[in-house]
């Protein structure tokens, strides 16, 4: 016999609009798993004059508390994003017992500690299986599937966004303006895009992705993040020529008990499974010592595969009898200490310098003997015919620590020989296991 769980959905952007149809179209599916009907009681939005697909009989508010505080409403789906009027939303739902579910990653990033200790206070149960990587259920994996691991590195694309601009820059050879401009039309970006090409929301996921992988709360104001908006063609053109593709990638390392972590424009070698990660695609590489190495790939934004993550977890929740049992929010049973750092300067990678000069004789002796004096060797360089008098010279270096390359390129800033600061890249080497054809 089937039991009505009455929910009510906060936004109805691209993912709240998503959810909405695929509420309506797997009607049957979703009655055959869980037994219960999921019943749209009220929705908030901001813009009540604008056309909505919604069953007839649901309430629609531009007042996203009055969800919060409706007796008849079991679930609350919050999914306005933004973290001011979406937290007071979440924290007094949870108050008033609610369970929740959200694609927030900047709220729960920003304020998970208060989030999380409130609903282990009131017992409610928070699923958030599409503020990571969207269709990609990465949250669950860690949570639940690998929770026998210790789990050594977790390294992604995880910002639909900015993977889809520089594919598109990579193959279609689209200007930036151009390529962000067609991901905000495909409802991938940000409300403000400078949180998907300035770091910042792979950075939200990241922390997240800690949290859930060692159980321990690193800042989101700590994590080291870089962007992609001074990624240039030059660059991606130069990638290529040596056999690599430029990427955001989003990285956090565990050693002797501290984090290493950050978000970076990286060169990946094509090899590498994560270079074949194109458009809206996103994947996370997991590392345990007992699974070893996982690849996870999809979609990591848009109105239908982010529905699909959060249908997941309302189905999920929607399964239970007790609705309200916060067991398993964090997957750790005590609060999270704060995480030891790292940082990332000390991660030794390969490097891809690019220096704009001068083309002068001895411009190279000179760039040599600084990178020289850090102790870099130089594995490859390339030279860019000259414009005008400015040449570019691009080097790949011997695996070498951030720090030096920082150091290095901060002395040819003073020294007068760059035109223009240096652009350096890490490169990501190929394990093994993910070798073409291996
Ligand atoms: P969106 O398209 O901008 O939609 C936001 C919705 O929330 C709109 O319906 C808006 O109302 C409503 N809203 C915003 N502030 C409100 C307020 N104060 N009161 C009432 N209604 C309010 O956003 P989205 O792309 O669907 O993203 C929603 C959340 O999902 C964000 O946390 C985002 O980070 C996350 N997310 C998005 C994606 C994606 O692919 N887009 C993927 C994963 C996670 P109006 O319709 O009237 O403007
Ligand atoms: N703006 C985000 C992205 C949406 O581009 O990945 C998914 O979180």
């Amino acid at each position: 016999m089937s039991q009505k769980i009455c929910i009510g959905v906060a936004g109805l952007g691209t993912v709240g609009s998503g959810l909405v149809e695929m509420l309506q179209k797997n009607h049957d599916d979703i009655l055959r798993r869980t037994g219960r009907e999921i019943f749209i009681k009220a929705a908030a939005v901001h813009d009540l004059s604008k056309k909505r697909r919604l069953p007839p009989e649901t309430v629609l508010t531009d007042n996203p508390m009055s969800l919060a505080d409706d007796p008849d409403i079991d679930i609350v789906v919050e999914l306005m994003g933004g973290t001011t009027a979406a937290r007071h939303l979440i924290l007094r739902a949870i108050e008033n017992g609610k369970s929740i579910v959200t694609a927030n990653k900047a709220l729960l990033a920003e304020y998970g500690q208060e989030i999380f200790s409130l609903a282990a206070k009131k017992n409610v149960a928070i699923g958030y299986e599409a503020s990571v990587a969207g269709a990609i259920p990465v949250i669950q994996t860690l949570k639940n599937s690998l929770a026998g691991n210790h789990i050594t590195s977790v390294l992604g694309i995880l910002n639909g966004t900015s993977n889809y601009i520089l594919s598109e820059m990579n193959s279609r050879g689209l200007d930036f303006p151009t390529a962000l401009k067609a991901a905000q039309e495909m409802g991938y970006a940000e409300a403000d895009p400078s949180l998907d090409i300035d770091g910042f929301d792979a950075a939200h996921k990241l922390t997240l992705l800690i949290r859930l992988a060692w159980g321990r709360h690193y800042p989101f104001a700590n994590l080291s993040v870089e962007g992609i908006r001074r990624v240039d063609p030059l660059d991606i053109e130069f990638a290529r020529q040596f056999g690599c593709r430029i990427k955001l990638i989003g990285m956090a390392e565990e050693k002797a008990g501290k984090i290493k972590a950050g978000v970076f424009p990286a060169l990946v070698r094509s090899t590498m499974l994560l270079a074949r990660v194109n458009g809206a695609f996103n994947a996370v590489r997991i590392e345990g010592n007992a699974v070893g190495s996982l690849f996870l790939h999809g979609l990591g934004a848009g109105s239908r595969p982010t529905a699909s993550a959060v249908l997941g977890d309302l189905l999920a929740l929607a399964k239970r009898n007790v609705l309200n049992s916060a067991d398993d929010n964090t997957g750790f049973v005590d609060d999270l200490p704060l995480a030891d750092f790292l940082s990332p300067d000390e991660a030794v990678n390969p490097w891809y310098v690019r220096a704009t000069v001068r083309d002068t004789p001895g411009v190279l002796r000179d760039i040599a003997g600084v990178f020289a004096q850090e102790n870099i060797s130089f594995a490859q360089l390339i030279q860019k015919e000259k414009q005008d008098d400015r040449v570019s010279l691009v080097f790949l270096t011997h695996a070498t620590q951030g720090r030096a390359i920082r150091s290095a390129t901060g002395a040819l800033e003073r020294s007068g020989i760059l035109l223009v600061p240096a652009t350096c890249y890490r490169i990501l080497e190929n394990r093994d296991h993910e070798a073409e054809g291996a």
